[in-house]
C-alpha cells in the first residue's frame, strides 16, 4: 500500500481520487484551502464523506467551512488552532487511513514541512482555480495557486525525494486546435489566464522532469460532470434551475459541442497515471543526471487492465468498479494524456433536453451572446490513454446525467440552499 498527496481533496474531482485511494486501502493525505470561489458547504460535504461523518449537514454561511467549526465529536483536531477556530494553517484531521489538512499549496513553508511530516509515494496534483470566466476578473490567483502552487509542489518533490507527480491539466488549452484534439498539437495560443496558468504549471513540471528526473503525468481533463459537482458549471447549474424552475442563462444558441467526462472515469484515470512509470527510471538527480528521454510510442503489450478484487468504491454510481493495472505500465518520464468522454460530444441543448427528461421539467432558457473565453467544441483524441493506461471512458452521458439527477433528488434539503 502507498502513501499519496492529493492537493485540491475537498475539491469535486480530487475528492473523488481520494475515495477510490481510499477504498484500495492506500493512505491519502488531502490538502485545501477551502476557499469560497464557490459555496463552502459543497466542499464540506464532500469532506465530509471522505472524514466518515454521517449526520453532516450544511452551516448557514455560504462563505464559513463547516469544517472550520467542525463538531463532531468523532475526530480529533490535529495541529494548532487559530483564533479564527480550526482554520490555522495545516490544522486537519484524520478518519481511517485519511489525513486531511488545511493548507493552501501557495504556502511552500507548510508545503515543505508536510512532506517532512509524510513519506508520499507521489503527488496528485489537483488543487487549482478551475473556473475559466472568473480567471478574466481576478488573473493574479490562477497564476499563484495553478503555476506557483504547482511550482512549490515540484520543489518539494525534488528536495524530498518524491519522484512521481499527477498535474491536472485542461482540454482549454486546445483552444484553436483542428479536432479531436491530440497531446502533441501546439498548445500556445490560450483563450483564458486560466488556460495560460495552466499551461504554466504543465511547462513547469515539464523542466522539472528534465532537470530533476521527476516522473509527470500531464491529464488534460476535458469538461467533467457528475454529482455533488462543480457549481460554476453547467451540469450542476442546469440540474438545480431546472428542478427549481429557474431560467437557466446558456451563452450562445447552444449549439457548442462538449466531450463531457464523467467524474469516476476522470479519478480511475487519475489513479492508472500515477501509476505510468519513466522507462529509464532513475532516482532524483541535481539537474545533472540524464532522465527518461522523450518517446512518444505507444506500448500497447502492457496496457491490459484487471478488474480490482477489492470493493466497490463508487458512492455516486453503485455498479462502478474501479479497475487498477495488473502491473505499472511504461512512460517516456513525461507524458501529456488526454482524458476525454470519447463519446460523440453532445451539445449542451441535447444535455439539457436529457436533463429534462431526468428531471420529469421543461427548462426556461434565458439566451445570452456567446462568451469570448469560451471554446466553441472541444472532443479529445483518445489513442494515447488507451495505448498508454488501458484507459477509456465507461459512463455513457445517459447514466451520467441521471445520476446528476438521482444526486439532486437525494439532497435537494441542502442543494436548494446553495449561493450559485
Ligand atoms: N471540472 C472540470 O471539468 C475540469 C476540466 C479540466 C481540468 N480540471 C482541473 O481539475 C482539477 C480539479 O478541478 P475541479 O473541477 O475538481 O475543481 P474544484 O474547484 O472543485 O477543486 C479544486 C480544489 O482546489 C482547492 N484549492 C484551490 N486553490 C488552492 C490552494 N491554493 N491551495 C490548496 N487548495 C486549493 C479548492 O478549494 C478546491 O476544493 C483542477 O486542477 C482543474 O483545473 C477540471
Amino acid at each position: 500500500m502507498s502513501t499519496y498527496l492529493v492537493t485540491g481533496a475537498a475539491g469535486f474531482i480530487a475528492s473523488k481520487v481520494c475515495e477510490f485511494l481510499l477504498a484500495e486501502d492506500h493512505t491519502v493525505v488531502g490538502v485545501d484551502n477551502l476557499n469560497d470561489y464557490y459555496d463552502v458547504r459543497l466542499k464540506d460535504y464532500r469532506l465530509s464523506r471522505l472524514l466518515g461523518i454521517k449526520d453532516w449537514q450544511p452551516g448557514n454561511d455560504p462563505k464559513v467551512s463547516v469544517y472550520a467549526k467542525a463538531e463532531t465529536g468523532s475526530l480529533k483536531l490535529e495541529g494548532s488552532e487559530s483564533n479564527s477556530g480550526l482554520r490555522s494553517q495545516a490544522s486537519g484531521f484524520t478518519y481511517g487511513t485519511f489525513t486531511f489538512r488545511f493548507l493552501d499549496i501557495e504556502n511552500l513553508p507548510a508545503l515543505d514541512a508536510l512532506f517532512a511530516e509524510f513519506k508520499f509515494d507521489a503527488v496528485f496534483n489537483l488543487a487549482a482555480r478551475a473556473g475559466v470566466r472568473y480567471s478574466l476578473v481576478n488573473p493574479h490567483v490562477y497564476m499563484t495557486t495553478n503555476a506557483m502552487g504547482t511550482l512549490n509542489l515540484l520543489e518539494c518533490q525534488r528536495k524530498h525525494g518524491v519522484k512521481k507527480h499527477v498535474l491536472a491539466s485542461t482540454s482549454s488549452l486546445y483552444a484553436g486546435c483542428p479536432m479531436p484534439f491530440t497531446e502533441d498539437q501546439p498548445v500556445n495560443t490560450p483563450l483564458s489566464p486560466y488556460a495560460a496558468s495552466k499551461k504554466s504549471a504543465e511547462v513547469m513540471a515539464y523542466t522539472y522532469h528534465k532537470q530533476f528526473g521527476l516522473d509527470v503525468t500531464v491529464l488534460r481533463y476535458f469538461t467533467v460532470y457528475g454529482p455533488a459537482g462543480r457549481p460554476d458549471m453547467a451540469p450542476f447549474r442546469f440540474v438545480k434551475w431546472i428542478a427549481e424552475g429557474t431560467p437557466l442563462t446558456v451563452y450562445g444558441d447552444g449549439q457548442q459541442t462538449r466531450d463531457f467526462t464523467y467524474v469516476d472515469d476522470i479519478a480511475r484515470g487519475t489513479i492508472l497515471a500515477g501509476q505510468l512509470r519513466g522507462e529509464k527510471s532513475s532516482e532524483i538527480g541535481d539537474g545533472r543526471s540524464e532522465i527518461g528521454e522523450k518517446s512518444s510510442e505507444m506500448r500497447d503489450s502492457r496496457s491490459e487492465i484487471g478488474e480490482n478484487p477489492g470493493r466497490n468504491s463508487s458512492i455516486s454510481n453503485p455498479n462502478f468498479k474501479l479497475r487498477t493495472p495488473n502491473s505499472e505500465f511504461r512512460s517516456s518520464g513525461f507524458e501529456i494524456i488526454n482524458l476525454g468522454g470519447g463519446n460523440r460530444p453532445i451539445t449542451l441543448n441535447a444535455m439539457i433536453a436529457l436533463m429534462e427528461e431526468f428531471l420529469g421539467k421543461k427548462a426556461v432558457i434565458d439566451r445570452q451572446p456567446p462568451q469570448a473565453v469560451d471554446m466553441q467544441d472541444t472532443s479529445a483524441d483518445l489513442t494515447k490513454a488507451r495505448g498508454l493506461m488501458g484507459w477509456r471512458a465507461q459512463v455513457s452521458p445517459d447514466d451520467g446525467f441521471r445520476l446528476i439527477a438521482e444526486w439532486y433528488f437525494a439532497n435537494k434539503h441542502w442543494v436548494q440552499l446553495l449561493d450559485i
